[in-house]
């Protein structure tokens, strides 16, 4: 099968490990077991839990506890709609798979994760992209939208909340992006690995699984909950689905790791202090970047309301990955060329990792700005 390389996947391989201050990252600053413990509390307990494991395959579809845990994230979700996969990367690519064939049309917002767009593509999918442009908050146009659909449109995939654009969907557009699928007897794939870290409010906006009935939602441990090494995401959505989903996942996946599922479990049964302490870091830290961008006359944005990640817009006339290279190069910063999300003449910067990070990280960008 053949398939265009991952940009910003191959971008973070070859830098992530060689920069001194990441603000590449996209997950919130991640936690180590022993603070995962602390945070739910009676950690000797959980010690001898993982100790006494032995060691099999597990639950194939994610253990009873583990997915009621999941289930938990959403409005009106059983744990029989519950499937655990290999991270939210795991559960879009089984989506794709058991949903698309050659010919069918996918609508695909872009800027998002290249996976909603290169999947489809390579399997012959007659991809459709919906821009989301600055001047619109980086929210869909509907008009354009409806333009796109027609009857052999199988998806419509959609990021809430956006990577890269910290872009937030509400339920009013959500809804209308669901009766335009209904019409077309289309899914709505909605990646909401973000969900759960918005600026305002509880922090968590409707989820697509709770809104259609051919809704769609995958999420994971990875970013809002600190906990990417877990490799552990899930998929919601009808029964009927999930067994298409479930005749891919025997051929790759068999079961996620026994030691994962206990954890993430833990993490979601204590998801008000896991989620807490994201969202003190993602609103502290945007709060110290929007300061930092009222001082930045060559560089433009969009503010974000949710997610990890913000989208800067360069007034300097050098490509986006000429930029980062030699940013990289004299400061030790990492940021993410736009060219790798097609998305050239912007940077991405994950404003979640570490407060002291990112403030280092912007004094030296900063100063890169007056040099550049
Ligand atoms: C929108 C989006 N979806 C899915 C993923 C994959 O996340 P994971 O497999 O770690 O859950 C990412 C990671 O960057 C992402 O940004």
């Amino acid at each position: 099968m053949h398939i265009v390389p991952f940009g910003v996947e191959q971008w973070m391989n070859e830098y992530e490990t060689r920069c001194a201050h990441n603000l590449a990252e996209t997950c919130v600053d991640s936690l180590t077991v022993d603070e995962l413990l602390a945070l739910a509390g009676d950690a000797a307990r959980v010690w001898a839990e993982i100790r006494a494991m032995r060691l099999g395959y597990g639950a194939i579809e994610g253990s009873d506890r583990l997915r009621r845990a999941i289930a938990a994230l959403y409005a009106s979700q059983p744990p029989e709609h519950v499937l655990v996969t290999h991270g939210a990367i795991g559960a879009n690519a089984l989506v794709y798979a058991a949903l698309v064939e050659p010919g069918d049309r996918v609508i695909t917002v872009q800027p998002t994760y290249q996976q909603h767009y290169s999947i489809p593509a390579s399997l012959g999918a007659d991809v459709r992209i919906l821009r989301l442009r600055p001047e619109r908050q980086f929210l869909p146009d509907l008009d354009e939208l409806a333009s796109l659909v027609s009857p052999e449109t199988k998806v419509i995939a959609i990021n809430n909340p956006n990577n890269p654009t910290g872009a937030l969907m509400d339920v009013g557009m959500l809804d209308a992006i669901a009766a335009m699928a209904a019409r077309a007897g289309a899914w709505v794939l909605c990646d909401e690995v973000y969900r759960g870290l918005d600026q305002d409010g509880d922090g968590t906006t409707a989820s697509m699984a709770d809104r259609y009935e051919r809704g769609i939602s995958t999420g994971s441990m990875s970013k809002a909950f600190s906990l990417a090494g877990l490799r552990l995401g899930w998929i919601v959505a009808t029964r009927s689905l999930l067994d298409a989903v479930a005749i891919h996942r025997d051929y790759n996946t068999i079961s996620v790791g026994m030691v994962d599922d206990h954890l993430a479990t833990l993490a979601l049964e204590h998801r008000d202090a896991v989620l807490g302490r994201s969202r003190q870091i993602t609103r502290t830290n945007l709060g110290i970047l929007d300061a930092w961008m009222a001082n930045q006359p060559r560089l433009g944005w969009v503010k974000p309301r949710s997610g990890t990640t913000a989208l800067l817009q360069l007034d300097v006339p050098m490509t986006s990955r000429d930029f980062c290279v030699r940013l990289l190069e004299q400061t030790g910063v990492m940021l993410t060329p736009g060219s790798v999300m097609e998305m050239e003449g912007w940077l991405r910067m994950g404003y979640a990792n570490h407060t002291r990070i990112l403030r280092e990280g912007l004094d030296r960008l900063g100063s890169f700005m007056v040099r550049v």
